[in-house]
């Protein structure tokens, strides 16, 4: 081997470019900065501090006792699917088929299976943003752009420009991705917004791929925030992207599924076929147990979240040196720190001087670079501590 040449340099230069080019994740510099530090609290991931309760994790320890280590169905085990079915009678009040249920190896691999259904080299879609990375990335490695739409900004809340969405759609335009409740914002769609947002997609005949997990976790007191179940008719183009991580505390159990239409069936299986080829049957019991005996679970979640929401807007406001509004859904508080726009560098400097992790707007995309995210899905102690350190970090910036 010739010594001069770095190592792997040629090699890399071999790679299809959108492998190559596929960004890091804005938030792990900073995750990098701080991990080792002796009580820092953690607040720049999503998710919450509960591990996995034992009705869950008991389902899929005595799937595994009882030998079920084999493969299994690419569209879910027929219990999973069913129970997915009546999860949804439940929660939008009408009859769904097991038929159009497809699971999936995470919330992230029915991203990547949606965006691939409908949008390839050359096609483009929209993103409102800030948004979670790894939407915008899922579309660039599957040689699509991902065209950004920065949020409209004021106040500390961010509310969609509608006007600004239909101007970036073009011709080569195949989605609208949206994410409501959204990560990282809060911002949840109302809806005459899904209703505005349908009505584009009939109108330029295109896709919306709806990323809905965080639907539980709203702060009004409704059971749920409003879905595109609720506007829509069977015909239109909508699919669906979920994940059992949030709401069942499953974030390390990778599972989540697809809602399509059922004539989809066999595309989609081959997709799961060709990129997961299916799901863990004992992660999948764990799952069924999850939607059958998880309301009072699902219930505690909420209501901690809700605590940690209160926690974290009060204790930051009192600052008087941030701009925020609290989150109508999900489970973060987005603020700016006035007078202190890099977002990256502050995320760093507040490590250091507050020993608190949070993640930095940067990472999230046009619109949000000024921003920090706070997860609040955690124990009210930890927050409290949380926002002591940062309102003396703050008062000393
Ligand atoms: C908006 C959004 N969608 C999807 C996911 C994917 O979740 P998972 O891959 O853990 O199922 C996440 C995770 O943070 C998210 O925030």
């Amino acid at each position: 081997m010739n010594s001069a040449i770095p190592p792997g340099s040629t090699l890399v230069a071999g790679l299809r470019p959108e492998a190559r080019n596929a960004p890091p994740s804005g938030i792990s510099e900073v995750v990098d900065h701080g991990r080792q530090r002796p009580g820092l609290i953690p607040l720049w991931v999503g998710e919450g501090d509960l591990s996995t309760p034992a009705f869950i994790t008991d389902a899929a320890v005595r799937s595994l006792e009882a030998g079920e280590t084999f493969y299994t169905w690419q569209r879910g085990i027929p219990e999973l699917r069913d129970a997915l079915a009546r999860y949804h009678q439940r929660l939008y009040g009408r009859g769904f088929s097991p038929e159009s249920f497809f699971v999936t190896a995470s919330g992230m691999h029915a991203v990547q299976i949606a965006v691939r259904l409908v949008a390839g080299p050359g096609d483009e879609i929209v993103v409102p943003t800030p948004a979670w990375p790894n939407f915008g990335a899922a579309v660039g490695v599957c040689g699509a752009v991902p065209v950004c739409v920065p949020m409209d900004y004021a106040q500390g809340r961010f509310t969609l420009d509608l006007d600004r969405l239909a101007a970036a759609i073009t011709p080569r335009t195949r989605a609208i991705l949206v994410n409501s409740p959204s990560n990282p914002t809060g911002w949840t769609a109302t809806r005459a917004e899904q209703e505005a947002l349908l009505a584009l997609s009939r109108r330029h005949g295109i896709w919306i791929v709806a990323d809905e997990i965080y639907g539980r976790f709203v702060y009004d007191g409704s059971p749920r925030a409003s879905s595109f179940h609720d506007v829509m008719e069977a015909q239109d183009r909508v699919v669906f992207v979920q994940s059992f991580s949030k709401n069942w505390a499953m974030t390390g159990w990778r599972i989540g599924w697809i809602e399509a239409p059922a004539a989809f069936g066999q595309i989609i299986e081959n997709l799961i076929q060709y990129s997961s080829s299916g799901s863990p049957v004992f992660v999948q019991r764990g799952a069924v147990a999850a939607l059958d005996e998880g309301e009072g679970f699902v219930a505690e979640q909420i209501a901690r979240a809700a605590e940690g929401r209160r926690i974290v807007f009060e204790g930051l406001k009192a600052t008087n040196r941030v701009t925020l509004s609290a989150p109508d859904g999900a489970f973060y508080q987005f603020f700016s720190v006035d007078g202190h726009a890099d977002s990256r560098a502050l995320a760093l400097d507040l490590i250091d001087r507050a020993n608190v992790g949070l993640a930095p707007g940067t990472a999230f995309g046009a619109g949000g670079e000024s921003g920090l995210r706070l997860c609040f899905a955690r124990k009210s102690a930890d927050l409290v501590e949380a926002v002591a350190r940062l309102q003396k970090a703050l008062a000393g910036l």
